[in-house]
């Protein structure tokens, strides 16, 4: 049985990967945690529990933090709409929020549980750098670690063009877990834009009978109504399935991965050693391509 430590700023593409691990057979979410991100974090937070609401599952969900360490640079709020769920206008929960901050919690889960918890990160790194600056073994606690995060050719989708959302929107907290974490498995912005679902594919999913189809579909509307349907972009649904099944992943390369933090133009971007020249250990393990089948069948089952 997998053990899952969620950490999202659930917008459109967090909930679906949500849906995921949910749908999991051999997979238990034990905590999630929010972070600000694609919105802020009072809309994260209650994000997660509407997710709770449609797979009517309880779980605890720990508040993370509502500001990158160093500096706020400009929000991802337009590509998830207003309220981060498409602007979706689904009914508030009545679930509560735990009382614990994220980032104790997830210090606190690793060192109850260690080398037992998964944890998958799908937004900014925020809460994942200050554990790991709390608790330096962290990684050492944690069996292992993906992310949904960089652009690893520089292709990026941020105002700094060759950076990524969510290193890019602290870009001092990538820094801090690229820098500490011996090993990671890092879905990127560039393999999310080379393996989209064709439309057909996302339609099948957003007519699913059921009340997660219904959900599906409501979020997706916006997204679909601005970027079009095809192809349809799963940037943390791609990073889940990696973390969820192995076998998903048809190809990845060990590399050196550095954060850039100074440049004017390039704060944010993932440099990679691609050569191998720099002489460094490898730190990321970078997700190169998808099976997609695989991928398609564990979100037919997130909508079932
Ligand atoms: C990432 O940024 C957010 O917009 C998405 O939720 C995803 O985690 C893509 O760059
Ligand atoms: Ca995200």
């Amino acid at each position: 049985m997998k053990r899952l430590v969620i950490d999202t700023d659930t917008g459109v593409d967090d909930a679906q990967a949500l849906l995921m691990a949910f749908a999991h057979p051999d997979t238990r979410v034990e905590a999630i945690l929010s972070v600000a991100g694609n919105v802020g974090v009072d809309k994260t937070t209650p994000n997660i529990l509407k997710v709770l609401d449609v797979v009517g599952r309880d779980v605890p969900v720990y508040r993370g933090c509502d500001r990158p360490i160093v500096f706020t640079p400009e929000s991802g709020e337009d590509a998830h709409g207003n309220d981060g769920l498409g602007g979706a206008d689904l009914p508030a929960s009545s679930r509560t929020v735990e009382r614990e901050h994220a980032v104790n919690a997830l210090i606190r889960l690793a060192n109850e549980h260690p080398g037992e918890l998964t944890l998958v990160a799908l937004g900014p790194l925020t809460n994942v750098a200050l554990a790991t600056r709390l608790d330096p073994d962290l990684p050492q606690k944690i069996k292992a670690l993906f992310i949904m995060g960089g652009a690893v050719h520089s292709m990026g989708n941020t105002q700094n063009m060759s950076a990524e959302f969510n290193i890019y929107y602290d870009a001092d907290a990538a820094h801090i877990v690229f820098s500490e974490w011996p090993m990671l498995t890092m879905s990127d912005w560039e393999i999310t834009m080379r393996q989209g679902l064709t439309g057909e594919q996302a339609e099948a999913l957003r007519s699913a009978p059921t009340p997660r189809g219904a959900f599906f579909r409501k979020i997706t509307d916006y997204t679909i109504n601005r970027f079009g349907l095809e192809p349809f972009l799963l940037p943390d649904p791609l990073a889940m399935a990696a973390a969820l099944d192995p076998e998903c992943v048809a190809r990845a390369e060990k590399r050196y991965v550095e954060i850039e933090l100074t440049g004017q133009r390039t704060r944010g971007q993932t440099t990679v050693d691609w050569r191998g020249w720099s002489g460094k250990t490898p730190n990321a393990n970078i997700v190169l391509e998808y099976d997609m089948d695989r991928v398609f069948a564990l979100l037919r089952a997130a909508v079932s």
